[in-house]
């Protein structure tokens, strides 16, 4: 008993791969992608099948996948494949209804800048334009197309080179840094279902060296029901056991607890992210 449930993918029906695909690779970022076709007509419309993969160059990539219900190519396809640029706007909490509008299947003529009430935002570089009431906008350079398949919901990979930035004043904190509680980006996640970042924020500081690893912990606490997995880490993560402290009251004090009532005061302190403390308690347990 693993408490897994197995599909194998290829036997899977269409819809329910892409159910189980969008409900793993989640929160997905958005790119509300405009595109130009070479008649000139803008278009607008969201893709969360879309990241970043290069910092240098800096390389960004959407996939408008062939319709799941038609076959036919959406139009950012089309014009990106016409006209070879786009540029990615940033979606925000308080416009997801507008973003929402420029997610249905008008035709190519029609421009989603007036359906949704968006406004465009011209960019430096590139002619088509951004929304202006994003926060963040990208002009891409189209690179490059995969395409996976010539199937129903068969993905195209357009990826483009990030030739100018676009950032408000307002998403940077006093140091110049952009401060991503000021951004208020939403995510896509399964099914119908987004997230909203700001409201779900916190900070993991990156490791600075090479962390202990929960396999250099004393083997009680490894296996101790106190600690779970990210409490093992959080231990770990010190670069070197810290040396012994001789600390006379403490002995006292902990001379008269059982060392399984030590292990929950030592899960406690590294809980409470007071890591080279908890480390003295596996001392005075002696299980170091
Ligand atoms: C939040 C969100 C994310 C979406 N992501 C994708 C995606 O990654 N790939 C895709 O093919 N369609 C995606 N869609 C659907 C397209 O936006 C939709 O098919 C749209 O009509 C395409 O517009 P176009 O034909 O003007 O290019 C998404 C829709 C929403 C609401």
């Amino acid at each position: 008993m693993t408490g897994f449930i197995e599909y194998n993918a290829k036997e899977m029906e269409m819809r329910e791969r892409y159910k189980m695909l969008i409900s793993a690779v989640a929160p997905r970022p958005i790119g509300f992608a405009t595109s130009i076709n070479s008649e000139g007509n803008i278009n607008l419309a969201p893709f969360s099948f879309f990241n970043a993969f290069s910092a240098n160059p800096p390389i960004v990539g959407i996939s408008p996948a062939f319709s799941g219900r038609t076959g036919k190519p959406k139009n950012t396809l089309t014009n990106i494949l016409e006209t070879k640029e786009f540029t990615l706007s940033v979606v925000t909490f308080d416009m997801v209804e507008q973003m929402n509008i420029c997610a249905a299947e008008y035709p190519p003529d029609v421009n989603e800048f007036l359906k949704s009430g968006l406004s465009p935002y011209q960019g430096k570089v590139v002619s088509t334009p951004g929304v202006a009431e994003s926060p963040l906008i990208l002009e891409c350079n189209f690179t490059e197309h995969i395409q996976f398949s010539d199937q129903p919901a068969g993905g195209n990979l357009l990826l483009g080179e990030v030739v100018y930035i676009h950032a408000k004043d307002a998403i940077f904190d006093e140091n110049s840094k952009i401060d991503p509680h000021k951004i208020d980006q939403v995510a896509r996640m399964g099914y119908n279902w987004y997230s909203r970042s700001i409201q779900g924020m916190f900070e993991l500081k990156a490791p600075k060296y090479l962390p202990l690893g929960v396999d250099k912990l004393p083997k009680e606490v490894q296996s101790c029901p106190y600690f779970p997995g990210n409490l093992l880490a959080r231990l770990a993560s010190i670069e070197n056991i810290p040396e012994r402290q001789e600390i006379a009251e403490l002995s006292e004090t902990y001379d008269r607890l059982s060392t399984d009532e030590m292990l929950k005061i030592c899960a406690k302190l590294v809980s409470e992210g007071r890591i080279l403390q908890a480390w003295q308690i596996l001392y005075l347990a002696e299980l170091l």
